[in-house]
């Protein structure tokens, strides 16, 4: 079996952050979330990865190199242009042969793995099984309309009137039936080749499509409050480890792991929380639930339930709670008089101040 992993699309900006052009490497507890993907993939037992790039190739090769960092043995698919899920399945074809393959979207997280959807699908082995979770607005995903058996009778590709709140989750197994099921397509109103389409080819042509419904499904949609629950989720699981130098005055309770290269002077650390590598914490303290990524400074501040991205400094600004904060940031206390806030916000910034 082989997998086939989404890492293209066009070069897009992320919401709510600008953080990188390729979405796919948005970081979940430091990591990012296409890594996730990859570690899944590596213990469901599949080695041979195929990864679709577009406009942010050079970004994604620097990060995935040639996946022996994963125990992956990672061949690169160019598409030219995003021209859907299953357009990418058919420039694929020659790679993927007549294996079965699990078709992973490089932007979506699935929390526990698909190891056991996996040794399903080989076990019982339908012409395809698809993931489901439920959403509170449908509307943005695939939607499946499931009989009283629960079995799948209907897919629309973002329905403006959805049957069900049941999503299409980007995790897709399949087997070579899917190959003249993209080839019988036409393009959507978005002008895509869509997965979803294909697979109600297959039940229209009397494929068995089977369904499983999985807890634990996040992608970044632009909301902030889904990445800290998300990122909350990944710190629980942490290891306790302490790499970096922690000075005799500071404490550091619980799943906190200091990286390589970092400092923690005189300051306070209640897990789960991560600081990055060469990242320095003096005078602060940061509390459970944070992810502070690589090269940042945290001084004289308190910092809790957050997301600091890598280069940015909080310095001398008293508490932070449930913030984002992009990368090359700087938060400086404002000058006494005037008494008044002063910001340089990004697009699609969103601040909350105390009047
Ligand atoms: O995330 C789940 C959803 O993914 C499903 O519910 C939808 O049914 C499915 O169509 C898809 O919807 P999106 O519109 O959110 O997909 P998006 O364009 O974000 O692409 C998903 C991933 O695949 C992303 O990592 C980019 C990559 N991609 C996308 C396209 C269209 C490619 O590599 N090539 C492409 O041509």
């Amino acid at each position: 079996m082989k997998a086939l992993v989404l890492a293209g699309g066009a070069g897009t900006r992320l919401r709510p952050i600008t953080h990188t052009s390729a979405k796919q490497l948005v970081p979940v507890a430091n990591k990012a979330v296409l890594f996730y993907g990859l570690e899944s993939i590596a213990a469901a037992g599949i080695t041979d990865v195929g990864v679709i790039v577009g406009d942010t190739a050079d970004e994604i090769r620097a990060a995935v190199g040639d996946g022996s960092a994963f125990g992956l043995d990672v061949t690169y698919i160019p598409q030219d242009k995003p021209l859907g899920l299953a357009h990418a399945v058919l420039i694929a074809r020659d790679w993927l042969g007549d294996d079965d393959f699990v078709m992973y979207l490089g932007d979506n997280f699935i929390v526990g793995g698909i190891t056991d959807l996996v040794d399903e699908f080989r076990r019982t082995r339908p012409d395809a099984q698809i993931l489901l979770t439920r959403v509170s607005d449908p509307r943005a995903f695939g939607v499946a309309e499931l009989d009283a058996a629960g079995q799948v009778v209907a897919l629309e590709e973002k329905p403006e009137h959805p049957k069900s709140d049941l999503a299409l989750v980007g995790v897709y197994l399949l087997t070579p039936a899917v190959h003249d099921a993209v080839r019988a397509i036409s393009p959507s109103r978005r002008g895509e080749l869509e997965i979803t389409h294909a697979l109600q080819h297959l039940i229209d042509t009397g494929a068995a499509v089977r369904s499983t419904i999985v807890k634990g499904y996040w992608k970044d949609t632009g909301n902030v409050v889904d990445m800290l629950e998300v990122n909350r989720t990944v710190l629980e699981t942490l290891e306790r480890r302490i790499d970096g130098q922690v000075d005799d005055a500071s404490e550091t309770i619980g799943r906190v792991v200091v990286e390589r290269g970092a400092r923690v002077v005189n300051s306070r650390i209640v897990g789960p929380v991560v600081i990055g590598a060469g990242t320095e914490v003096v005078d602060s303290y940061v509390g459970p639930f944070t992810s502070v990524a690589e090269n940042c400074r945290i001084a004289d501040s308190e910092l809790e339930f957050s997301i600091v991205l890598r280069e940015s400094s909080i310095e001398g600004v008293g508490r932070i709670e449930e913030s984002l904060i992009g990368r090359h940031v700087e938060v400086t206390p404002a000058p006494v008089v005037p008494s008044a806030h002063r910001l340089v916000l990004g697009d699609h910034s969103k601040v909350q101040i105390h009047t």
